[in-house]
């Protein structure tokens, strides 16, 4: 049965920063659900409420007690995200909050026992899980197929005052807000190897500032790190010209690899000797996000015993050790195990 707009899910998009106004626009393009909004800064939130013809509420305390909402969405700096999501959960709200999950350990266990009690869906928005040419890599890796996987490279760079000029005045400027490529950038690729290959267990992080103006965080990562038996280099840098991502995993029955920046991921089998790539056409960057509004919308309603794509809130906590681990290992100069 068709829901009318007063009886759809009732979402509050928490923080409509940069990327706040993005899941304000597609979650309103499910059509599934009535978007609000909350911001801190009141000239910002009036500007964005007026474009997208929504609610404003300037006071988070506030709208969470004057209202009911089945939904939030935290989109404000990292540092504030569990504290945010533990009031939602105790309002009986379901939680998709913005990676990284936090900036420290301080408050996961207060934050897991609240979305207990609460028994809402709860996903952490690493949005690479949605991406279909990752999606189905991963699936591939679920089958086996490639036996057991034993080695992988990732690499991955873009030019950061390209994609964001305003990278000095933000969140992204310090490390204690959630700063710098590891916590910022390189950890969707940590999540996503997670989610391939299963946690990583050790971590050998070279990062330094290498060349962005206006900031001293790290904008170049090399990571040598251990997903249990397997062994994964990771490198990235935040200055380079072209904006690309790739990894290859190798396994004892063939290798995989994904081009994000093609949209494509292949397989070349023991035997074979060119690559068998799946492509998809071309699309917009919000419609990643829209696939991630609807599976966080499926979440919701239950998946009928289906496993939902989007990150759990477990696998947050665990990128968040690693994200931990590479700072520690960066800074000492030493590996770091993650317990
Ligand atoms: N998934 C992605 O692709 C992606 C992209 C960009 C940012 N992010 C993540 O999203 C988060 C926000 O990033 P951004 O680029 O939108 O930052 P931003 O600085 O553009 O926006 C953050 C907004 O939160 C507001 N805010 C801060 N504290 C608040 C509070 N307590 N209550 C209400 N509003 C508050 C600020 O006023 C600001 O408008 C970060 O964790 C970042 O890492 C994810």
């Amino acid at each position: 049965m068709a829901q009318t707009s007063s009886t759809l899910p009732r979402i509050l998009v928490v923080g409509c920063g940069s990327i706040g106004e993005r899941h304000l626009r597609c979650f309103q393009a499910t059509k599934r659900c009535k978007v609000e909004v909350c911001d801190a800064n009141a000239t910002l939130l009036h500007t964005v409420a007026e474009r997208y013809a929504v609610k404003a509420q300037p006071d988070f305390a506030a709208a969470l007690k004057s209202s009911r909402y089945d939904a939030l969405v935290i989109c404000t700096p990292a540092q504030t995200h569990l504290l945010i999501a533990r009031q939602g959960a105790e309002h009986g709200a379901a939680l998709l909050i913005e990676k990284p999950l936090s900036t420290s350990l301080d408050g996961v266990e207060e934050t897991r026992c609240a979305i207990e009690r609460s028994g809402r869906h709860v996903a952490v928005a690493y949005v690479y899980h949605v991406f279909p040419w990752i999606l189905a890599a991963q699936e591939f890796v679920k089958t086996g197929a490639l036996g057991r996987v034993l080695h992988a490279t990732l690499c991955a760079g873009q030019h950061f005052p390209t994609f964001r000029p305003a990278y000095r005045d933000i969140y992204y400027a310090k490390r204690e807000t959630g700063g710098g490529c590891i916590q910022d950038a390189i950890t969707h690729a940590m999540n996503a190897m997670e989610w391939l290959l299963g946690p990583a267990t050790r971590v050998f992080c070279d990062a330094s500032h290498q060349m962005l103006e206006g900031v001293t965080v790290e904008d170049t990562v090399n990571l040598s790190v251990r997903h249990d038996n397997v062994l994964v280099s990771y490198a990235m840098n935040q200055f380079q010209t072209p904006n690309e991502l790739a990894f290859t995993l190798h396994g004892e029955k063939g290798s995989l690899s994904v081009e994000h920046h093609h949209r494509r991921w292949g397989t070349m089998m023991r035997g074979e000797t060119e690559w068998s790539w799946r492509t998809t056409p071309p699309l917009e960057r919000d419609d990643l996000f829209i696939a991630q509004a609807n599976a966080f919308l499926d979440g919701m309603d239950g998946m009928e015993g289906k496993p939902s794509p989007l990150c759990t809130f477990e696998e947050g906590v665990q990128t968040l050790k690693f994200n931990l681990a590479a700072l520690r290992s960066m800074d000492s100069g030493l590996p770091v195990t993650i317990s």
